[in-house]
């Protein structure tokens, strides 16, 4: 059988750093309330001019270089974001002329929070069923131009960035010790559309909008559907959590983090953590954590790895890959 196998991963952070200090200075906050209630001591933010296709780009590139392999090698391109830099095309296409090529398909996953495990899924049934023999899939964001700077509920949480990750079809006996990717999990529920969106847009106000959250509700619902989608990404592969060698999560909040491993059983030190340093960086945050942890040497082959993020609609989902 084909398995889609993560060959490289790419991070890109925009120069900037917006300490919780610096945001004191703008908001009525503290960096003892945003420490304590969520983890986050800094984010960066995307310099003027700067687009969600350029951090693409770049993370992009690193990824390519990981996987020692051209531009031209790449059939397909998906970029979930939901900060593109124009209504139309996709930022896909944008990133692919970056790249300089042109050939194969490009397109846009919008699932927010969720929208990298929603763009790996995709990718890797392309892969899987031999319409794609080399894929990159990105979560590219600029949150820092949807932020309403004065409601400081939503404004200390997030930040902006790249990651990406190449993947490739490979040749695989199709067991749980196999490298590649094991299986893919998503799920969406519409009606929580209130408690996470953004009140704008261009069929609806003919604006860009401002991210707006009911942030105790989106706690609640987060730790609930992720330790539950991880429990049914496990048991479709016939595994249990003892058998976790590392949990990339989405970075929303440390206390996130913190109880969602707690219910599923699975020790701190094999959480990938950067919502310290990066904040919430939307549909970037689960590939910048895998880079991170690909390229200081914590992830390595043979390592089983498990992704879970959720966001807006709500939408959520969970990735298992063999590295
Ligand atoms: O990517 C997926 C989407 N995002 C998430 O998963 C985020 C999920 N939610 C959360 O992370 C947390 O609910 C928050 C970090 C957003 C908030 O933490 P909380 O413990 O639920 O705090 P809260 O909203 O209940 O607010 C507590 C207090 C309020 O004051 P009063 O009404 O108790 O006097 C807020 O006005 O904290 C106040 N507050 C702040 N104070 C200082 C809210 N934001 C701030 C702030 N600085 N930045």
């Amino acid at each position: 059988m084909i398995r889609s196998q993560i060959l490289g991963c790419g991070a890109y952070l925009p120069r900037k750093v917006l300490t919780n200090h610096d945001l004191s200075a703008m908001v009525d906050t503290s960096d003892e309330w945003i420490v304590s209630r969520t983890g986050i001591r800094e984010r960066h933010i995307a310099a003027d001019g700067e687009t969600t296709s350029d951090l693409a780009t770049l993370a992009a590139r690193e990824a390519l270089r990981a996987a020692n392999l051209p531009p031209e090698a790449v059939d397909l391109i998906v970029v979930a974001t939901a900060t593109p830099d124009e209504t139309f095309p996709a930022t896909a296409t944008l990133v692919q002329a970056k790249l300089g090529i042109s050939r194969g398909a490009a397109f846009d996953v919008g699932a927010v929070c969720a929208g990298f495990l929603y763009a790996i899924a995709i990718a890797d049934s392309l892969v899987r069923t031999g319409n794609a023999g080399t894929a990159l899939v990105i979560g590219a964001e600029t949150f820092s131009r949807i932020l309403d700077w004065q409601d400081r509920s939503t404004c200390v949480l997030f930040g902006d960035g790249a990651g990406a990750v190449v993947l490739r079809a490979v040749e695989s006996a199709g067991g749980p010790h196999d490298r590649g990717i094991l299986s893919t999990h998503l799920h969406a529920d519409g009606r929580q559309h209130d408690y996470l969106y953004v009140d704008g847009g261009p069929s609806s106000t003919q604006t860009t909008g401002h991210l707006r959250m009911a942030g105790k509700e989106v706690f609640r619902h987060a730790v609930n559907n992720l330790s539950s989608v991880v429990d049914e990404a496990l048991e479709a592969n016939g595994l249990t959590a003892a058998d976790i060698d590392w949990l990339v999560p989405h970075q929303a909040n440390q206390r996130i983090l913190d109880a969602t491993a707690r219910r599923l059983g699975i020790a701190p030190e094999k959480v990938v953590v950067t919502i310290d340093r990066h904040a919430n960086t939307s549909a970037a945050s689960v590939p910048l954590a895998l880079a991170e942890a690909a390229g200081d040497g914590r992830i390595r082959a043979g390592h089983l790895v498990v992704m879970e993020a959720m966001g807006g609609g709500f939408t959520w989902g969970a990735c298992v890959a063999r590295w």
